[in-house]
């Protein structure tokens, strides 16, 4: 295929501008095609047919010529205290979960307040290119000076012009298990992190790893916060936390501000079991958040072959009903040494290990990178409708499925109404033997 010309935004102002930036000839995700969508004072003002906007013009306009625009990734699952520290003190050379533990508690000494702030800019900056706008992201408040929380705290209120960072109290060493854990988790949470965390079964026992959901799900209830825990990341089918989760969050009324992390444990779970959890979880109006990436290269470390791939059981739970969305995780950092901020890379990942291949399934795995995720960090003002921020990705692409498979370039992206990144088209050009002329493709 030929090379069109690239989608560049216009930057000259038009002195009949009625908006301040108009996109035209978009595809949306969902199927509409040759869209126009106005903006005004940092929100989306009106979404026409294409023409129907003809008369009234952007000081800014960007022809997306009929590729996709979405609303901005959003990643519900990430560890910002710990990305871009690959290889500090040393690389974890088993892979597995309990490495990575044991070597982030031998950086965690190390940290300085400085250092995590400018790994986590760094990150964000990578982060906005690829149009990953929202991030939620755990930050351990095992350490009593609490530096990570600053530091987090600090890059949050940074990166706010162009990226929403949301904060999870994370008790890596367990709640109950790592003396002073509970204190220095309600420090955080009066400090201004948002989001309760939790990690039932890395506590001493299945009984106090309930404990601790209990009380942490109280902790939540009495402050009036979300809550987020990694739970049952394991491999054993009987960590069955999540269920003391959904019961809790039932129990509770905290009905859609609840999330189950990783769930990895239901992989290996008794199917009869699973048909019994499945309606629980529905029923408490609990989310899930997959890790693609992390699961499949932490989960069934200790079998032989045949090897489980460890993800929790995505399709079944959509399914359901249950909101379900895909989380990086890590990027380089004591759990993976990989990764790029990438969310389309994320859904690519999730998408084959669940096995998700038909047209619905592959579209709601980009769902699981852009609008479920939203729901789950409950962002205000999330979509591509009138009265909705003008927050948003102009992909080379020209649907969402088509996205995962190019894990398309970001061409353009756009937060409230400025464009504030851009990528180069991707092409490649050929010059065979034989051929008349050089020829250019990017599909
Ligand atoms: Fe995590």
């Amino acid at each position: 295929m030929k090379t069109k010309p690239r989608a560049t935004p216009r930057a000259t102002p038009r002195a009949d501008a009625q908006f301040d930036l108009v996109v035209r000839n978009a595809a949306l995700p969902d199927g509409r095609v040759g869209m126009d969508i106005a903006v005004r004072a940092g929100r989306i003002a009106a979404v026409a047919a294409h023409g129907e906007l003809a008369g009234a013009g952007g000081a800014v306009e960007i022809d997306a010529q009929g590729q996709l625009v979405s609303p901005p990734f959003v990643d519900a699952h990430f560890h910002m205290d710990a990305t871009l520290s690959y290889g500090l003190p040393r690389v974890n050379q088993s892979g597995t979960l309990l490495e990575g533990i044991a070597l982030w508690g031998e950086l965690k000494p190390l940290l300085t307040e400085e250092a995590i702030v400018e790994r986590a800019l760094a990150y964000c900056d990578w982060a906005v290119g690829k149009g990953l706008l929202a991030i939620r992201s755990h930050v351990d408040v095992g350490d009593p000076r609490l530096i990570a929380v600053d530091a987090l705290l600090h890059v949050r209120e940074r990166v706010k012009p162009y990226l929403d960072l949301q904060l999870v109290a994370f008790p890596q060493d367990g709640v109950l298990r790592a003396p002073g854990a509970l204190d220095t988790l309600q420090r955080a949470l009066d400090k201004g992190v948002e989001v309760v965390g939790g990690i039932p079964h890395f506590e001493r026992t299945m009984a106090e790893g309930a404990e601790s959901v209990r009380i942490l799900c109280e902790i939540a209830a009495a402050r009036g916060l979300r809550v987020d825990m990694h739970c049952d990341e394991t491999d054993d089918p009987m960590s069955r936390h999540i269920e003391t989760l959904a019961l809790h969050a039932q129990r509770l009324g905290l009905r859609g501000r609840v999330n189950g992390s990783h769930l990895t444990s239901m992989h290996s779970m008794d199917n009869y079991y699973v048909s019994k959890l499945i309606p629980l979880i529905a029923e408490a109006g609990v989310s899930a958040t997959a890790n693609p990436l992390i699961n499949i290269t932490i989960q069934g470390r200790h079998d032989t072959y045949p090897k489980r791939r460890g993800m929790t059981r995505v399709p079944e739970l959509m399914a359901a009903g249950i909101d379900v969305a895909f989380g990086h995780d890590c990027v380089m950092d004591p759990w993976y040494s990989l990764g790029s901020a990438d969310m389309l890379e994320v859904a690519h990942m999730g998408l084959h290990v669940a096995q998700m291949t038909g047209q619905e399934a592959m579209r709601a795995c980009f769902d699981a990178v852009t609008a479920v995720p939203a729901r789950i960090l409950g962002l205000e003002g999330y979509g591509l409708t009138p009265g909705c921020h003008a927050d948003f990705v102009l992909l080379q692409a020209r649907d969402p499925i088509e996205a995962i498979r190019l894990r398309a370039a970001r061409l353009a992206v756009v937060r409230r109404g400025r464009v504030i990144a851009r990528t180069a088209e991707a092409t490649a050009t050929l010059d065979l033997p034989g051929r008349p002329a050089a020829t250019s493709f990017r599909r």
